[in-house]
């Protein structure tokens, strides 16, 4: 993987911002309950990848571009949004009744960290909190309202929830997997919102060419379903270590993946496609992050 210029830098540098407005927005919420101010700030700590928010601010920079843009702090702020709503269905995906997992981000999950109904409650905060966080955006109010629908299809019934929905319904029945099957699953649980966040950040951006907001989009949704069947392989490949989170787990719920319906080398195979494609649908990305983003969903280790 030959990455741009500069990317390893300037993800570096927009991860660092992610993870300082996350933890002073998550610091600011303890005095309103300290139990789940506390589990706020240990659910946004620094760990995540921040895929979703990179995504959001590079398609920004790509629409509006990064030095001069008046819009670049609302971006910063509807990234964080978008990943306030990411690390709420991570929180509610490891919950004994959804994939009963331990480990997330190297740690505890939130649910063995604190208990079930705080992990439950922290997860409707950090929904909630994405979109007040949308709703406060330093845009037009049209624009603002904009990214607060986008959010909401790409997480409601349309997107995340009822791709979680499948997804569980189908975990552990005999097992007919067809591939077709767990590409719906794949654009419903995770590319929508990965779509969404390019989406979110062209809308900010607020470029002169309408067109790119629907090519972000397509060209997350391609992105989106890479980075869903990378996960699907790292799930079958990965250490724990590596991951951050404990691997095997789908073969042993049962559960549809794209790697179990093909095979890894295939599955592997395909992403890169995927990747490409968005690419194709984002030409004018070729060279900057962002072009290094695509590619770093397909080949990434964790
Ligand atoms: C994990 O997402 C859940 C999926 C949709 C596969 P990430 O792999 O982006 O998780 P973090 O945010 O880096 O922990
Ligand atoms: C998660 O898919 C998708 C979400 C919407 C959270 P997975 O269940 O495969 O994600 P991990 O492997 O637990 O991170
Ligand atoms: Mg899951
Ligand atoms: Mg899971
Ligand atoms: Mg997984």
């Amino acid at each position: 993987m030959t990455l741009p210029a500069g990317f390893e830098r300037a993800m570096a540098r927009d991860r660092d911002a992610v993870d300082a407005r996350l933890q002073a927005i998550a610091t600011a919420r303890v005095s309103d309950h300290p139990r789940i101010g506390e589990a706020l700030v240990y659910a946004l700590a620094a760990g995540g990848k921040r895929i979703r928010p990179l995504l959001c601010l590079w398609t920004h920079d790509l629409c509006a571009g990064r030095e001069n843009a008046a819009t670049r702090a609302a971006a910063l702020e509807a990234a964080c949004a978008i990943e306030c709503v990411h690390t709420y269905s991570l929180v509610h995906d490891d919950l004994p009744c959804m994939d009963d997992d331990d480990l997330r981000r190297g740690r505890k999950s939130l649910h063995r960290q604190f208990d079930e109904a705080t992990a439950v409650l922290t997860g409707d905060a950090l929904l909630t909190l994405g979109f007040e966080l949308l709703g406060s955006v330093d845009v037009p109010a049209t624009v603002a309202l904009e990214t607060i629908r986008v959010l909401a299809a790409a997480a409601g019934t349309g997107g995340l929830i009822s791709g979680q929905a499948l997804d569980l319904e189908l975990t552990g029945k005999p097992d007919t997997t067809r591939v077709e099957v767990v590409e719906r699953i794949h654009e419903r649980k995770t590319a929508r919102l990965i779509a969404a966040a390019m989406e979110t950040g062209a809308v900010v951006a607020q470029p002169g060419d309408a067109g790119i907001r629907e090519r972000a989009r397509r060209a997350g949704l391609m992105a989106g379903s890479a980075f869903q069947i990378v996960d699907d392989v790292l799930d079958m490949t990965g250490d724990a270590a590596t991951l951050g989170k404990t691997p095997g787990k789908d073969r042993q719920a049962g559960k549809r993946t794209y790697a179990a319906a093909v095979g890894t080398a295939a599955a592997l195979e395909a992403a890169r496609e995927r990747v490409a494609q968005a690419l194709r649908e984002l030409p004018e990305a070729a060279g900057t992050p962002l072009a290094g983003l695509f590619d770093f969903v397909a080949e990434r280790r964790r």
